[in-house]
């Protein structure tokens, strides 16, 4: 009888960690009996936005990310702010940054109208942070599901857990790890870059300061990114297949074309210079180690029942 308690103080403490424990409580197969259509809803309204703006793909798997960073994968980064708080869309790293939100409306829209009140925001973006990569040529992987919504934004979680454009490697290593995410983890989701794009205002000291950079790249974007405050609209891809989920990144990387200093952080006298040689050399054992660290990151801190709900606008906590 002991030891049975014992395993469910385990089995609870793994499920309310903040680190990438594999979590018992979530299953691929969570919804097979209660919402069978999840899946086809969710990727067939992927592949409709995807045709209807073909870089949407790069903002749902940033909103996933940065969800799962700020207290949780609990579709927190969701919420608007109200009168009485304040959230996580106007923290520092997603102000004026985070897009994808009217993608998740409308699919929740079509999952509520099939099987109301049974799945949460939370699931929803894992699932089409999954499908933006599959649709754009990259992995794909079994989505574990099961989590609940949080009912309050997290707005410092949001501004100290993620890292900022001008982050060393050890201070990416030191943020990952603290989610108990290791430096393999860190360096295949950092390829996360092979989609979307940056503001100019983030890649600008780079482009107009750093010596790790190839010449002919600083050159190219210093005309459109200025010294100076400049058109706060300006933005440059990360790598050159920017619509593609592939390894370019870290061939431009091995380049020294890295956008961010952070991106050039992993590599040139790194200590994880060899991970990022072989990304760069083998797409396939980029995508098996993306997929897997996905996993992981869908892994941090969910919810399971009470004190989360199901939201029924992923925007707002039920009345
Ligand atoms: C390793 C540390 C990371 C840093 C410092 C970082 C930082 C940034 C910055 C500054 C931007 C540009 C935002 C903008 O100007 O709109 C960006 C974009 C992006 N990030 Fe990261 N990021 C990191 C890791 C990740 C991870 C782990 C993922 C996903 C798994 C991710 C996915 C993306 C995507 C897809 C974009 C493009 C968004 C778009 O085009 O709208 N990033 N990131």
């Amino acid at each position: 009888m002991a030891i049975s308690f014992n395993f469910f103080l385990l089995l609870l403490l793994l499920a309310g960690s903040t680190t990438a424990f594999p979590n018992f409580f979530l299953s691929p197969s969570f919804y097979s009996n209660t919402c069978p259509q999840l899946h086809g809803i969710v990727r067939s309204a992927m592949k409709e936005a995807i045709r209807n703006d073909t870089t949407i793909g790069a903002g749902l798997l940033r909103l996933f990310f940065h969800d799962c960073f700020a207290g949780g994968c609990d579709a927190s980064v969701l919420l608007d702010d109200t009168r009485a708080s304040v959230g996580e869309k106007t923290a520092p790293a997603n102000k004026n940054s985070l897009r994808g939100f009217e993608v998740i409306d409308l699919i929740k829209k079509r999952v509520e109208a099939a099987c109301p009140q049974t799945v949460s925001c939370a699931d929803i973006l894992a699932l089409a942070a999954r499908d933006s990569v599959g649709l754009l040529h990259g992995p794909r992987w079994n989505v574990r599901l099961g989590r609940s919504d949080a009912t309050a934004a997290e707005q410092n979680a949001a501004s100290f857990s993620l890292p900022g454009p001008g982050s060393s490697l050890p201070i990416l290593l030191t943020m990952f790890a603290a989610k108990g995410l290791d430096a393999r983890d860190m360096v295949a989701l950092s390829g996360a870059h092979t989609l979307g794009r940056s503001h100019c205002s983030l890649y600008r000291e780079r482009i107009h300061g750093d010596s790790n950079i190839d010449p002919a790249f600083s050159a190219a974007l210093r005309s459109t990114c200025p010294l100076g405050s400049g058109n706060a609209t300006v933005t440059a891809p990360f790598d050159r297949t920017p619509g593609r989920f592939d390894n370019m990144y870290f061939k431009d990387l091995v380049a020294f074309r890295g956008l961010l200093k952070s991106d050039q952080a992993l590599y040139g006298g790194s200590l994880v210079d060899p991970l990022v040689e072989i990304y760069s050399e083998d797409n396939a054992a980029f995508g098996r180690d993306f997929a897997a660290a996905m996993v992981k990151l869908g892994d941090l801190s969910p919810l399971f029942g009470l004190p989360g709900e199901i939201r029924l606008n992923c925007r707002k906590v039920n009345a």
